[in-house]
Parts: structure tokens; sequence; C-alpha cells
């Protein structure tokens, strides 16, 4: 199944759509990863087709998996599609069905205009709506990158803690946290 999620276009940004990761992408990708503060705050570096087709296989293995859910962001524009970013959704495992993780970055050129906090925004309210029993959604970063802090909170993902020892494999830095939101919820569920 191919999932597409839609966010209207709004003030300086046009349409944007999540998508899954196509073979497509190859060159877009490559161009994205050549912003260093990209390659600071990822894991694997892109920085050529066997690169870019690794990483796309990466994407693709986790969706067939269902373990980590990537999607590709495009604007649309006067001129059509354009890739200006990535969110993936790290969904519900089998130990712990009520949590889950999200991870986002923004292509250089498309940046401080919303395009991240309206994508993470659009992929949590999918993922709430995609899986009944999520009641959790999670999101790390490292307390020295103040513009991922300002994208969580504007995808509505409150500060929750400090995390000083976190679990190998992953960063120390700040805990947000964005919950199901319940019509019926009072106030010490919000
Ligand atoms: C973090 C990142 C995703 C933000 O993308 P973006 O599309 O520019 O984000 P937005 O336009 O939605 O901006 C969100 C907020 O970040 C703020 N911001 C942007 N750059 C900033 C910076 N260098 N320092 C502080 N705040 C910054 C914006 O002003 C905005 O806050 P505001 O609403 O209070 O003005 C982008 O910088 C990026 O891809 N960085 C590299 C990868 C990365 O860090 N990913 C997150 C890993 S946890």
């Amino acid at each position: 199944m191919s999932i597409r999620v839609v966010v209207a276009a709004s003030g300086a940004i046009g349409e944007l759509v999540l998508r899954p990761w196509t073979a497509d992408d190859v060159h877009p990708l490559i161009e994205a990863y050549r912003d260093p503060t990209l390659r600071r705050w990822t894991r694997v570096p892109v920085t050529d087709e066997v690169e870019a087709e690794a990483w796309l296989a990466e994407q693709a293995r986790g969706s067939a998996s269902g373990r980590r859910l990537s999607f590709a962001v495009d604007e649309f524009g006067p001129g059509g599609a354009r890739l200006v970013g990535n969110v993936v959704l790290k969904p519900p495992g089998t130990t712990d069905e009520g949590r889950a993780e999200v991870g986002y970055w923004t292509a250089a050129p498309a940046r401080g205009r919303g395009v991240a906090s309206r994508a993470v925004d659009a992929l949590s309210a999918w993922a709430f709506g995609s899986f009944s029993r999520l009641d959790r959604l999670e999101l790390l970063h490292h307390s020295d990158n103040p513009a991922s802090c300002r994208v969580a909170e504007r995808a509505g993902y409150a500060f929750a803690s400090v995390v000083t020892e976190p679990p190998p494999g992953t960063a120390s830095g700040h805990l947000h946290v964005r919950r199901r939101t319940r019509p019926d919820a009072g106030p010490e569920d919000a």
C-alpha cells in the first residue's frame, strides 16, 4: 500500500505531500546530503549514488517490515514538486504498542518556513489515526540542536525530560512527547 499524507498549502509553504521514497529520489537525496548541518545530525552518510541507493533500500526494508516508516516530503509550487525533507516514524513494536518515535530533516534551501513543523505535525496526526493503540509519540534531539527543539514544540511535542543515559545507539538530549488527544480528555490527560 502506498501511503500519502497531504498538508494543504498555507502562507509561505506550498502543498506538502508525504510519500514513500522511490528510486527517482537518488539525486535529490545526494543534493540534500551535501549540507553539513544535515550530515552533522544524521547517522548514515549519503555522498554518491551507491550510498543513496543503500539509504533508499534501508527505507524500503523498514517499510516492508513495518519497523521504520520513512516518508519523502514534496512541496508543490508553480514549477511542480520539489523534495524538501524527510520524516520518519518508528512505529509501535510488539513489546510496547503504545509508543513510537519520530525523526526528520529539511533540505537546506527549504528551511525556516515551517516545513519540518508541519510535516512532523501531519505525520503525528496520521500515526495516531493509523495505530489505534498508539498513545504516545516521542521525539529526541541533541541538546545543542535548538532548531530541532523548536520544531518539536511547534509540532505539538512538549518538553518532557533531559536524557543523560540514552539506550545504546541513541543520543543524549531532550525528550519531547506528544500524546493522543481524545475528544473527551480531561486536563490530567493532556
Ligand atoms: C531542524 C530542522 C529539521 C528544522 O527544519 P525547518 O523546516 O527549517 O523547521 P521550521 O521552518 O519548521 O522551523 C522550526 C523552528 O526552528 C527555528 N530555527 C530554525 N533554525 C534555527 C537555528 N539554527 N537555531 C534556533 N532556531 C532555529 C525556526 O525559527 C522555527 O522556530 P520559530 O517558529 O520559533 O521561529 C532543519 O534545520 C534540519 O534539517 N536540520 C538538520 C537535521 C536535524 O537536525 N534533524 C533533527 C534531528 S533530531
